[in-house]
């Protein structure tokens, strides 16, 4: 009968709400938990309140990404209460790097809990859930299985984003002094080409025309390829971009130390391959990146970028910059400033230090007084958020293929990339999702600028 509860056999449907926090790899990582929970009867639901499980996959990169989750998480119990009141529940899951950092820690300090699930046993869910039914504390899985995520994860069956994800590269081996992602992530692996470019097929069949490449240091990938061989990135793009359907290349984020020549001959001889490049140099002081482990020094970032810029000259550069390290002082700092401008960044993701349990830079003398470095990051945003607006800028006046992503708020309205990642509103009548057009930039606004078709006439551009 309609509203009665389904008897034995039936299963009852099910919905879950999963918030992701941190980096681009979490994301992808989402897309494909709710894939593999759709194919045990879980539908994807946006408000927490009417989730059968919600799902945080968290990010402990920094303090604040880290504490973000148990203020979530003492919502999350009220909601749960109202609905337990209402005569239904609500499994609490925390999946990603606070889970596999935090572990045991975690269920005490959140008993709300119900799962703890480590970024390598996502896999696993369905039966760490049916093994919570049957549980009463929480239930954690932070191990680093032998099997490979990958292999069990099965392919999620929505269309793809014209614009999709796609981890190559897991883990990282570099060991930076502030960094938790090695511990987190644990150690580097890579996805077989072959692997790869199965998942590239059915992205690209369910519509996507741009493939993000992910790894928490991309640029190390050293797959098995089809011949037996490891490939390198650069021999992987060249191989992606021969596929049909597929516009645009990019891969994210790489290594400065890890730039090599088949990397380099990509940019220059790939047009599919996007003229920009997310290369984090951290510091420009030599003291600074040594104490950080980096591996690099800011001469050998002004040769690497010196190179790619010379394959392609008309490549824009990312950051990520930390300042306040311990031991950073005025002089270094100064440094910092100095290779921004010389080098001149078209987008930067710039951040406070911030002390991480376990890391060695944690337990370094000579920890920033906290007034210096927020005065430091004040300063250094000043100049990198100029320097992304006049990068902007002079961009408006050109002619530039954009690829229409997907709809802008306004009716009629599309938002598109640029080759160089700037986001472009444009209403035009027959301009499609998926579809790669020239459209001439008009105007610039704090974040975005605005296009038209190049052959419309100045007046309608307002
Ligand atoms: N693999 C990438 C970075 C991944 S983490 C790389 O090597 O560049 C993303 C960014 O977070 C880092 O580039 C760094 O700028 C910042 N970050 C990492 N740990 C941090 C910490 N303890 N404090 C402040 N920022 C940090
Ligand atoms: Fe962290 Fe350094 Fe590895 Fe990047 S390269 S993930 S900053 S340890
Ligand atoms: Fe955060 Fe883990 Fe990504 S710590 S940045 S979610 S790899």
């Amino acid at each position: 009968m309609p509203g009665d509860r389904p008897g034995p056999g039936q299963t009852l449907p099910r919905t879950v709400f999963i918030k992701t926090y941190g980096c681009q790899m979490n994301a992808y990582d989402s897309e494909r938990m709710a894939g593999l929970l759709a194919a045990h009867g879980y539908a994807r639901t946006e408000a927490p309140e009417a989730a059968d499980l919600v799902i945080l996959n968290t990010c402990h990169i920094r303090e604040k990404a880290a504490e973000k989750v148990y203020s979530e998480l003492g919502r999350l119990n009220v909601l749960r209460r109202a609905r337990r009141a209402a005569g239904a529940d609500m499994i609490l899951a925390v999946a990603g790097c606070v889970a596999q950092a935090e572990g045991e820690l975690l269920a005490e300090r959140a008993p709300q809990v119900d799962i703890v699930v480590g970024p390598q046993s996502y896999h696993r869910l369905p039966e760490l859930l049916a093994r919570r039914a049957r549980a009463t504390g929480a239930v954690i899985d932070i191990d680093f299985p032998a099997e490979r995520k990958f292999d069990e994860l099965p392919q999620p069956d929505q269309p793809s984003p014209v614009s999709a994800f796609l981890t190559i590269q897991e883990g990282c081996d570099k060991f930076c002094t502030f960094c938790v992602v090695p511990y987190t992530r644990g150690a580097e692996t890579s996805r077989p080409v072959g692997e790869i470019l199965a998942e590239v097929r059915r992205l690209v069949a369910g519509g996507a025309r741009e493939l993000v490449l992910l790894g928490q240091n991309v640029n190390a990938y050293h797959g098995e390829g089809p011949d037996g061989r490891i490939w390198s990135l650069g021999r992987l793009l060249r191989m992606l971009a021969e596929l049909p359907g597929l516009f645009r290349l990019r891969y994210t984020t790489s290594h400065p130390a890890d730039v090599d020549d088949e990397l380099i001959a990509a940019h220059r001889d790939v047009p599919q391959v996007m003229p920009f490049l997310h290369l984090p140099v951290q510091s420009g002081s030599d003291a600074v990146l040594r104490a950080m482990n980096r591996r690099y020094t800011a001469d050998d970032y002004r040769r690497v970028v010196g190179r790619l810029r010379a394959a392609r000259p008309d490549l824009a550069l990312s950051s990520d910059f930390i300042v306040g390290f311990p031991g950073e002082t005025d002089a270094d700092f100064a440094q910092t400033l100095a290779l921004i401008r010389e080098i001149g960044f078209a987008q930067s993701f710039s951040f406070r230090y911030s002390a991480r349990p376990g890391t060695p830079a944690a337990g370094m003398g000579k920890q920033v007084k906290a007034a210096v470095a927020a005065a430091r990051l004040a300063e250094l945003q000043a100049l990198l958020e100029a320097q992304a607006a006049e990068f902007n800028r002079r961009s408006v006046g050109l002619v530039v293929p954009v690829l229409l992503e997907r709809p802008g708020r306004h009716p009629g309205q599309l938002v598109g990339r640029t080759p160089w990642l700037q986001a472009v509103h444009v209403a035009a009548p027959g301009l499609t999702i998926g579809s790669l057009v020239d459209l001439r930039l008009v105007a610039d606004h704090a974040h975005s600028l605005a296009g038209r078709l190049p052959a419309e006439p100045e007046e309608v551009s307002a």
